[in-house]
């Protein structure tokens, strides 16, 4: 049987990557702090008898050390565990590196003695920094970049890393903005998407920063988890392996939408009666952000297939199903 480590398994994405991979029948260790990442993230699968969780922090690393030893051999290593919030990195540059940063290049030669064949790593499109040159390509992103937080700098020094290493072999997926189901609407730091829907679904303004017409490339969480198979080797429909191959990866649509574009989808979908609230615009928000992502789709044979409106539906379904998250 496959073995495989998610970090940041109770967050929002590695919650969803656990879940396929469980039924995919790998067993999984799951590893997560709890500090942004929820147990009830991790309800529809934490009996599976392929599922063990250690509450750990990827910092320890003792806890770390003594959960690969018992558990090796391991063949992919997702490392998705993060400080995720931009605001937070900004007040706490040291935390970030060393989660970001110092326990990632930790684990991935301590993933290396696990045997692990792929050590795929949560990047970022914050790794571009402000770039104006649209859409973005992978190669964009370089030591001169300037990052406008620690997150995008720390993220964008782990994903260099990673991606130098061929034994295990280093991937990093630079996701775009991620939206679906178990997004935290009710964190500070959530995205436009999980706050748009929360504010819908509670008949309240949807508050929009600036003019609106910034633009942003969602991308729906079931296609990038898809892209986390993939560039691990593992076929996403049978579980069937390949070689992964080494390097940086964006994912994300392609398509880029305002933010008035999307208030008007989610009304459309919830109620296309309420109204929207401009506020001031937010310091170092960027304006444009449009993945390339022909790199990815050359190596992996990797699509996007889910179209925005679907995805929102499917959110919001969730979302409704689930009113306590609100
Ligand atoms: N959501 C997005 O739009 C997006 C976009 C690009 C990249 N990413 C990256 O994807 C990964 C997952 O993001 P997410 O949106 O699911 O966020 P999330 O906050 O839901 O998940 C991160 C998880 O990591 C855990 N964690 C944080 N620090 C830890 C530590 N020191 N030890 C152990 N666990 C720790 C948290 O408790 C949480 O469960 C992150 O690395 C993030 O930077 C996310």
């Amino acid at each position: 049987m496959t073995r495989s480590v998610v970090t940041g398994a109770a967050g929002f994405v590695g919650s969803h990557l656990a879940e396929k991979l469980l039924e995919l029948g790998h067993v999984v260790i799951g590893i997560d702090n709890l500090s942004t990442g929820k147990a009830e993230n991790m309800e529809a699968f934490v009996n599976d008898p392929g599922f063990i969780f250690y509450e750990a922090d990827i910092r320890d690393r003792d806890s770390m050390e003594q959960i690969l030893d018992t558990h090796s051999p391991i063949e992919c290593f997702f490392h998705l565990a993060a400080v995720v919030s931009v605001p937070f990195s900004v007040q706490h540059p040291e935390i970030t590196h060393e989660t970001n940063y110092k326990s990632t290049i930790r684990l991935l030669s301590r993933s290396r003695k696990a045997g692990a064949g792929a050590f795929v790593h949560a990047g970022s499109a914050a790794e571009y920094g402000n770039e104006s040159r649209l859409p973005i390509k992978e190669e964009y992103a370089s030591d001169e970049t300037e990052h406008l937080s620690p997150y995008g700098r720390t993220k964008y020094l782990a994903s260099r890393e990673v991606a130098r290493s061929s034994n295990p072999c280093g991937v990093s997926l630079r996701c775009f903005n991620i939206y679906g189901p178990r997004q935290d609407p009710t964190s500070q730091y959530s995205g436009v998407i999980s706050r748009f829907i929360e504010q819908a679904l509670k008949g309240i303004p949807l508050t929009v920063f600036g003019d609106g017409e910034q633009t942003r490339d969602f991308i729906f969480v079931e296609d990038v988890i898809h892209a986390y198979l993939l560039s691990a080797g593992i076929n996403p429909a049978n579980g069937k392996k390949s070689p992964p191959k080494r390097g940086i990866y964006n994912v994300g649509r392609s398509e880029s939408i305002t933010i008035n574009r999307l208030a008007d989808i989610i009304k459309s979908i919830i109620d296309p009666e309420l109204p929207v609230a401009h506020l001031e615009p937010r310091p170092g928000d960027i304006r444009h952000s449009l993945a390339d992502i022909s790199k990815t789709v050359r190596t992996f044979g990797w699509k996007p297939s889910w179209d925005m409106k679907e995805g929102l539906k499917k959110t919001i379904e969730w979302y409704r199903e689930n009113p306590e998250t609100l």
